[in-house]
């Protein structure tokens, strides 16, 4: 195999992002997508939710992409996550080449009170959802030469969590930054590169509500840098490492935090 050059890693654009969990209005995941879009590239959406994704598809084919497919499934569920990646790779201009996966759940319940079937559910979408997805959308890019993996983490894998989510969720989270390691040694060299990214507060809904008042306040009080974090900025880093020029980097975790946690 020759030495791999700028130009291989230019084409990622042209090839199909599917991004997870964009149903969510104020959600990561619509925000990626909305910024890919806005680069022009081919999306394929998938969530568990109808109405929010006809929206997300809506928002993103206005916002310049050329082409939006859109799926239902449940990640944790592999079947239905083997149904919704084929029939976007069916529906899609062109073959899937980058996956972000955004869709994922919290879970606050504290330690003593978690069932092992609660505690399965919160591996089941977060940890396996991750699994599925990046095995269904693997063989395509081992094909094609070329392929960028990109999934949600969260500081809490690091710190143990405690704000919104608990050990449940630290453990889930600390499972997609080892999955995530192990699948860039095993497909290095490929032109497959994968990438974590652990972000805490940012100005979502994962928590059923907005932050507002005095719980806001004691957020912001808590980062460092003094405000939240915002989509927009999340989906800035996404979209380096899903770009031409995001090839160099892989395995690594990417924290977004505020401050929150440093190192
Ligand atoms: N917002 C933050 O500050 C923050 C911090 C750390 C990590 N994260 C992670 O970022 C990701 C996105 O978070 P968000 O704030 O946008 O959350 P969100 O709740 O706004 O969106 C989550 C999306 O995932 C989808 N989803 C949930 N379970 C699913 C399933 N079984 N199958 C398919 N789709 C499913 C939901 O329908 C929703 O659209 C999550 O993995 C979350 O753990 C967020």
């Amino acid at each position: 195999m020759g030495e791999r050059s700028a130009a291989d890693e230019a084409r990622i654009c042209e090839l199909t992002a599917l991004v997870t969990g964009a149903a969510s209005e104020r959600g990561i995941g619509r925000g990626v997508a909305l910024r890919l879009a806005r680069e022009g590239r081919p999306l394929a959406l998938l969530d568990l939710g109808a109405d929010g994704l006809a929206e997300a598809a809506e928002q993103a084919r206005a916002a310049g992409s050329p082409s939006v497919a859109t799926a239902q499934a449940d990640i944790s569920d592999e079947a239905s996550v083997g149904a919704a990646v084929a029939a976007v790779d069916d529906a899609a201009v062109a073959p899937i080449g980058t996956l972000v996966s955004c869709a994922g759940i919290a879970n606050p319940t504290p330690f003593l009170e978690l069932t092992s079937a609660d505690f399965l559910r919160t591996l089941s979408i977060n940890t396996l959802g991750t699994f599925h997805l990046a095995q269904r959308v693997l063989p395509r890019m081992l094909q094609q030469g070329l392929g960028r993996i990109v999934a949600m983490s969260s500081t809490a894998a690091q710190d143990g969590g405690g704000n919104f989510s608990t050990s449940a969720y630290a453990a889930s989270k600390a499972g997609v930054e080892g999955l995530i390691r192990g699948l860039a040694k095993e497909v290095a060299g490929t032109g497959v590169t994968t990438a974590a990214i652990a972000p805490a507060n940012i100005d979502t809904d994962i928590m059923g509500g907005r932050l507002e008042g005095e719980r806001r306040e004691q957020f912001v009080a808590r980062t460092p840098v003094g405000r939240l974090g915002t989509v927009e900025e999340l989906a800035e880093l996404v979209a380096f490492l899903v770009g031409p020029h995001g090839g160099f980097t892989t395995g690594a975790t990417y924290n977004l935090n505020g401050g929150l946690r440093v190192g």
